[in-house]
């Protein structure tokens, strides 16, 4: 018999609901036990991953402040247009998937926008602009 709290209120049987219990009553379906184990194990792959994105953001990010130290050495601008596409190409020609090449081009978009702020903000320092709001 399943203990009291651990189904929903609506999902028990009143004790005067007499007669026997039907034969799966209480029980997971065939097989969701290893389901649910292969399930949190994918979990903590996807954990482990997210920690390794992390670094890697990071080391890119260390890499990208080192370039921008460099463009303010050499008074160059921040943003690179060519740069950019030429990064957004190569990830696209380099895409296995199983992510779509546009959804791959939205996340390096994001990570060079991330990038070019910190570069920025490195570079300038906060509030460089006159304009109240902008960077
Ligand atoms: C970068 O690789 O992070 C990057 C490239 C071009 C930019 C800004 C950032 O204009």
């Amino acid at each position: 018999m399943a203990r009291k709290g651990s189904q929903p209120r609506s999902a028990r049987r009143r004790s005067s609901e007499k007669g026997p219990s039907p034969p799966m009553a209480g029980k997971a379906p065939a097989g969701s036990n290893d389901r649910q184990a292969r399930m949190e194990e994918l979990r903590r792959q996807i954990d482990a991953t997210d920690l390794e994105l992390l670094r890697l953001l990071n080391t890119r990010a260390g890499y990208a402040l080192d370039v921008g130290r460099i463009k303010r050495e050499l008074e160059l601008p921040i943003y690179c247009a060519e740069r950019e596409q030429e990064i957004l190409t190569r990830i696209g020609k380099n895409n296995p998937g199983p992510l779509e090449e546009a959804a791959i081009r939205r996340l390096f978009e994001r990570i060079i926008d991330e990038s070019r702020r910190l570069e920025r903000l490195a570079v300038q320092g906060p509030g460089s602009s006159c304009k109240p709001g902008e960077e």
